[in-house]
């Protein structure tokens, strides 16, 4: 059986470094309330004239040479972004001229805060359906130039940042072992941004109100978040005939420490067996999967055979997990 396995892993987040006691001066917030209401103390945020394609293609190119796969030998290029540089074209287009990926097709795909496990799960089944054998899969996104950095509801919540796997078809029984993917858009207005597409066409009454602005109910989004994000959990174990004794580690999408705690416990996972990193990235949207999962992999963490349990929630509704034998 052909599966995809990850052999490569890259990330990048922006020099630029800004502190809860930063947002201090600017806004009405402190250090306090962001660290225990979120875990968040630092986040990484773009400077004039770095735009997402720069964090994907950086990521990209650490996660290349760690697989040792050159970019004319990738099939495909796959970026999990809400932010991406324009509407249209993608930026997964971008990224590809960037690499000089001349043999790859590219696409964008938007999952929100999913976006990177949807990536995945796309990579992997193009692999395992025989139609590519190396695929390259990016979460990136730029939030700073989507939330209002006058609300501090939803503004110290984000930060930028990508990280990029590179997907080898493989045989044995290493790899990506299954990926599950749902949605619910029947609750969207709880998590989206409401201008500017072709519901909402770009007009100054939009931009005086804010539409072009991250808008989120945070406290039904966070119960939403913990229940579907245990119940994807779940039923990866299920499918996979394992229990929470079985995984090495759990990778969840970095939103608030508050969360991953929550989903967790539901889960009955052990505190050692949660990776976190929120304190230092905040909520990277489709980036905070593939960075966690660079951090653990250069950090030396990941023994062969380890099983690692990724899972994801984010807007739209979108949720994912998907579990791989390392
Ligand atoms: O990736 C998926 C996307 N999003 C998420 O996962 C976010 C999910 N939600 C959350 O993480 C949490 O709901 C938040 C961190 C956004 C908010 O935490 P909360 O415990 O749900 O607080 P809250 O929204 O109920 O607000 C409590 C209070 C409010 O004041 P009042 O009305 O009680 O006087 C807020 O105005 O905290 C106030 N507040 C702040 N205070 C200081 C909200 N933001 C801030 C802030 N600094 N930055």
């Amino acid at each position: 059986m052909i599966r995809a396995r990850i052999t490569g892993t890259g990330s990048y987040a922006p020099a630029k470094v800004v502190t809860n006691f930063d947002l201090e001066k600017t806004l009405d917030t402190n250090d306090e309330w962001i660290r225990t209401r979120t875990g968040i103390v630092e986040r990484h945020l773009v400077v004039e004239g770095e735009n997402t394609s720069d964090l994907a293609t950086e990521a990209a190119r650490r996660a290349l040479e760690m697989a040792g796969v050159a970019p004319t030998d990738l099939d495909l290029i796959i970026v999990g972004t809400i932010t991406g540089d324009y509407p249209w074209p993608a930026t997964a287009c971008i990224v590809q001229s960037n690499l000089g990926a001349t043999n790859a097709g590219a696409f964008d795909l938007s999952a929100a805060c999913s976006g990177f496990l949807y990536a995945l799960a796309m990579g992997c089944d193009r692999i395992a359906a025989g139609n590519a054998r190396k695929v390259l899969v990016i979460g990136a996104e730029v939030f700073s130039r989507i939330v209002d950095w006058t609300d501090r509801n939803t503004c110290v919540l984000f930060g930028d940042g990508a990280g990029a796997v590179v997907l080898e078809a493989c045989e044995g029984d290493r790899g990506v072992l299954s990926t599950h993917l749902y949605a619910d858009g029947s609750q969207l207005e709880l998590l989206y941004q409401p201008g500017f597409g072709t519901r909402n066409t770009p007009s100054v009454e939009g931009i005086a109100r804010g539409d072009h602005f991250v808008k989120m109910q945070g406290n039904e989004v966070f119960k939403v978040a913990v229940r579907s994000m245990a119940e994807v959990a779940k039923i990866a174990l299920d499918a996979n005939g394992m229990t929470t004794e079985d995984i090495d580690l759990f990778i969840p999408h970095q939103a608030n420490i508050r969360i991953l705690d929550a989903a967790a416990k539901r889960i009955g996972l052990r505190d050692d067996q949660v990776y976190v990193n929120v304190d230092r990235y905040g909520n990277t949207s489709a980036a905070t999967i593939p960075i966690a999962l660079d951090e653990v992999n250069r950090a030396g963490r990941l023994k062969e055979g380890d099983i690692l349990l990724l899972d994801a929630f984010g807007g739209g509704f979108t949720w994912a997990s998907a579990l791989v034998r390392w």
